[in-house]
């Protein structure tokens, strides 16, 4: 008790200390002084640094997250690939589709004036990954190259930059080699007229940090109520209580600036559902991305500059493609699918992730294979039937994770993935995996779950969802079939029959001994010689048959074979090698089957007779234990394993 008492206070002392380094840091890196200590300090040293756009201010971001997460100083090749590779599972290509948006962005094409639309299914990611980014910028923002500047009290937190004045921009460029994009906000207009006479060298100036929670270049807008959603949640409205004090309604400082375009300036504006929102809505966003400016009734236009990342849904996006006056605004928009993945080990780290984030999961065990049939499930419901015949659904899964299937090379395997293009933008979601297993957690007495079980309950939340139409709920109960039958099956046995050895590659090389022995003796003609009794006896060809007809050799061709062993055994034996089952691959194969079915037998014969004997219970305990240590089982996950494998064998 004592000593874990002092572990927590000095657990708690480092804390303490933590805490004390990050406030120390954080107020290092603050700056203030007026325009003129910022044109002194600031930009006369990294003058790129300050005028960087929107844009061009996430592409820096995500250059440096690449090469914070790859640890690498320079950028690797494949940009963008590696981003948020522990938290997004098989998003490579949309991934890849936003950096490549940043990048075209950052080098001045015309890109960067369209919106940038995801597009993809529920739960397929979209706001996780917007989150990430979002979380990107604030992080980046307290490092150096991230470091920004604003006005002090500016509600758009402008570029200090924006008080040149226009007749001196052009000097500006010759001297620092950098152009000044924005316009003074009315509003810090009225500040440098009202506070400072127009002197504008005494604004002062801020470092800011950019910050979701305290609305500084990072906004959400989510339309709550499309119908009643007001323009003014976007760019304000006027602020009744200071008309009084500033005797106008036409001040900008009696606007209430609190919008979600003026909070996400400099920034990242994240629109919810963006199809779901009024056209002006639409238009005054679009306006925003083109020509970095919105029009409020009562001002000039104010300038903003921002990037607008929106999302939506297939079937709001559908709609909207339907009305005629839609595709116009179409062309002002770049669209990035995001599907769901088809490649099931990916789908399985989602659920990991998920499972893992919540307390009632972790006193849960699963069995080893639960996760990834059921991932082998929503993958299926994905898919899209190839035109290739041959290409079932299984054999399609299995290439999509980068497993071999015989007859498909790599190169094939990119042509399949391009035959759709919008393959994964529909069936079974993550969310619906995850909440079929949360119930059958909360169903499971035993705290384990198997594969089996978690199947069924698949098949449960199916069949109660009234949200699903009967034939698609047949045809995702066939995947649940399919999954186990061509998934589940394979790895559940070959997971018992190695379980059935103590060492297999120990036993499969004692076993080649003994088939080279005898090989040996039949083809000299001689006896042989029992090591421990020293009796002779002729050499055991039914052995030799059983193992060789396991790779079908004939009766005919044994001689042969056996020719080929023994001489590749003698060219060993003449390097000094020792001739191992990994010097021959088809002897291998088939010593592993003689095994694996010698055991199969004691299996299906220990396990069927009613009460087992005292040598067959030890048998399937030493088995139960070897799933148990190493092979990821539990007790019960354990038992339904060899329990299912034995119904297997015997229907085989
Ligand atoms: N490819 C993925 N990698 C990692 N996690 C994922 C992936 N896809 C989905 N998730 C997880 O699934 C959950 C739901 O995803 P998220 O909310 O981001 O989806 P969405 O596309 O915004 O869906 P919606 O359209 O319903 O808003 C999140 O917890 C997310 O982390
Ligand atoms: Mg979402």
């Amino acid at each position: 008790m004592a000593t874990q008492n002092s572990g927590r206070d000095n657990q708690h002392q480092r804390f303490i200390q933590s805490l004390n380094a990050f406030t120390r840091e954080h107020r290092a890196k603050h700056w203030q002084g007026t325009f003129t200590e910022f044109l002194d300090q600031i930009v006369a040293r990294q003058p790129a640094l300050v005028t960087r756009t929107s844009h061009q201010y996430i592409w820096d971001m995500l250059r440096w997250m690449q090469r914070k997460e790859t640890n690498e100083p320079e950028e690797s090749e494949n940009n963008g690939v590696q981003l948020f590779s522990h938290e997004l599972f098989g998003m490579e290509n949309a991934l890849r589709r936003i950096t490549d948006y940043f990048k075209a962005a950052n080098a001045g094409s015309e890109v960067g004036r369209r919106l940038l639309l995801l597009l993809g299914p529920p739960s397929g990611g979209k706001s996780s990954l917007v989150i990430l980014l979002k979380r990107g910028l604030e992080e980046y923002s307290h490092t150096d190259e991230g470091a920004l500047y604003a006005l002090k009290g500016s509600p758009l937190h402008e570029n200090p930059l924006n008080l040149v004045p226009y007749t001196l921009r052009s000097e500006f460029r010759e001297t620092y080699a950098v152009d000044i994009h924005g316009e003074l906000s009315p509003f810090c207009r009225a500040i440098l007229e009202h506070e400072f006479d127009g002197n504008f060298m005494d604004y002062p100036v801020e470092r800011i940090f950019l910050s979701e929670s305290n609305r500084v270049g990072v906004g959400t807008y989510a339309p709550h109520d499309p119908t009643t959603a007001d323009i003014a949640d976007l760019i304000g409205s006027v602020d009744l209580s200071k008309v009084s004090e500033y005797g106008d309604e036409g001040d900008p400082r009696a606007w209430s600036w609190s919008g979600a375009v003026y909070a996400a300036s400099r920034g990242l504006l994240e629109m919810i559902e963006i199809l779901k929102v009024k056209r002006e809505f639409l238009y005054l966003l679009l306006t925003l991305t083109q020509e970095k400016n919105v029009k409020v009734s009562r001002f000039p236009l104010i300038h903003v500059d921002e990037t607008i990342l929106a999302h939506t849904n297939l079937a709001e996006f559908r709609k909207f493609l339907q009305e005629k006056e839609n595709e116009a605004l179409l062309d002002r928009m770049v669209i990035v699918q995001v599907p769901y993945t088809l490649h099931y080990r990916d789908e399985a780290r989602i659920y990991r992730k998920l499972i893992a984030q919540a307390p009632t999961f972790r006193e849960i065990h699963l069995d080893p294979h639960a996760l990834e049939v059921a991932a082998v499930f929503a993958v299926l419901s994905r898919l899209k039937p190839s035109e290739r015949e041959d290409l079932d659904f299984s054999k399609k899964v299995r290439l999509y994770a980068g497993e071999d299937v015989e007859g498909y090379s790599s190169t094939e395997v990119d042509r399949i993935r391009h035959e759709f293009e919008d393959e994964g933008l529909a069936g079974v979601s993550p969310r619906f995996v995850v909440n079929a297993l949360s119930n059958a957690i909360s169903r499971s007495e035993v705290r384990s779950l198997t594969s089996m079980e978690l199947l069924v309950t698949l098949k449960d939340s199916i069949e109660h969802d009234a949200r699903i139409d009967p034939k698609q709920k047949r045809s995702w109960v066939d995947f649940l079939v399919t999954a186990r039958k061509d998934f589940y099956n394979h790895w559940v046995k070959e997971d018992v029959h190695k379980a059935l050895f103590v060492s297999f590659e120990e036993e499969s090389e004692n076993l080649l001994e003994k088939y080279l022995d005898e090989v040996e003796a039949t083809l000299d003609n001689r006896e042989v010689v029992d090591p421990i009794t020293a009796e002779s006896r002729q050499p055991d060809e039914r052995f030799l048959r059983a193992v060789e007809e396991k790779i079908n050799i004939s009766d005919a061709g044994k001689h042969t074979f056996r020719q080929e062993v023994v001489r590749k055994a003698m060219v060993a034996y003449k390097r000094g090698e020792k001739f191992t089952l990994d010097s021959h691959a088809r002897l291998k194969e088939a010593m592993e089957k003689y095994l694996f079915e010698e055991r199969r037998d004691v299996l299906r014969l220990v396990t069927s007779v009613a009460r087992p004997d005292e040598e067959a219970r030890e048998k399937i305990a030493a088995v139960e234990e070897r799933l148990i240590n190493d092979y990821g089982y539990d007790r019960h996950s354990a038992r339904e394993a060899l329990n299912y494998v034995t119904t297997l064998l015997s229907q085989e």
